[in-house]
């Protein structure tokens, strides 16, 4: 399990977080939501240490890892797929999967079927280059070359932004799966209201850097959550 306590997180003298608590379990899907600029994806930077904490703690596995570097966390486990996805355009498919294996000790450097069964279109441009694919193909990649790292919890971030319906689906099977596998942690940063809804198990709606309602989706009130998320 992951927890994130009283996260206070600042760019120079803004403040883009303030007491945020977070908890993502093993088997399920937590998802973030809330307007642009609420300070989402600077929580996931919190989380997976791409930004320094003020104030508050990152536990994961019994661990406090607040003050560990990006890389040391991936090898733990944590894997991020970035919003805006960030695949090295100059890079293959291939080669932008193999950018994975930098977490994995040398005898486990090696992708799995698992994989390819999971992105059938990626196994047939595994030559062709990063930048050279579509939006909604470089998502897939993405989440592709996260998965490569064997995580323990896997944290998206806008998974569906700008992509077309049909990939749209095609991603929403591959988080389900992922979840009915149980061994992970998934941690879904979404706008996307439906999706969000359809997919996780708890949420935390954000607004303005501080975390507004959570709860179980079951007993979500979608009414006042929605309401958070229009303009
Ligand atoms: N590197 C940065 N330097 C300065 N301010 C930043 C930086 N990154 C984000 N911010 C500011 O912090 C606040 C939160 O941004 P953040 O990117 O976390 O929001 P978000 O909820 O992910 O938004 P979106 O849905 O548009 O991705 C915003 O006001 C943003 O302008
Ligand atoms: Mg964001």
């Amino acid at each position: 399990m992951l927890t994130a306590k009283n996260i206070d997180l600042f760019y120079g003298a803004s403040q883009a977080l303030s007491e945020v608590n977070l908890e993502a379990k093993q088997g399920e899907i937590t998802c973030i939501l809330g307007r642009n600029g609420v300070g989402k994806t600077s929580l996931m930077q919190a989380i997976t240490g791409r930004h320094p904490v003020t104030e508050g703690s990152v536990v994961w596995d019994g661990k406090d890892i607040t003050k560990l570097p990006a890389a040391e966390r991936a090898r733990m486990g944590i894997a991020y797929v970035p919003q805006g996805r960030q695949i090295f355009s100059q890079l293959t498919v291939l080669e932008n999967m193999q950018s994975g294996f930098a977490t994995l000790p040398r005898g486990e450097r090696k992708i799995k079927d698992e994989i390819y069964d999971l992105f059938p279109v990626l196994r047939k441009m595994l030559r062709r280059r990063g930048g050279d694919l579509s939006g909604g193909q470089q998502q897939q990649l993405s989440i592709a070359r996260a998965l490569v790292t064997q995580p323990k919890i896997l944290i998206l971030d806008e998974p569906t932004e700008g992509i077309q319906p049909s990939i749209i689906k095609d991603i929403h099977k591959v988080i389900t799966y992922l979840r009915e596998q149980g061994d992970m942690a998934i941690i879904l940063v979404e706008q996307y209201f439906e999706f969000a809804r359809d997919l996780g198990d708890c949420y935390s709606v954000m607004d303005r850097g501080v975390v507004t309602v959570s709860g179980r989706v079951a007993e979500m009130d979608e009414q006042k959550v929605r309401s958070y998320l229009t303009v």
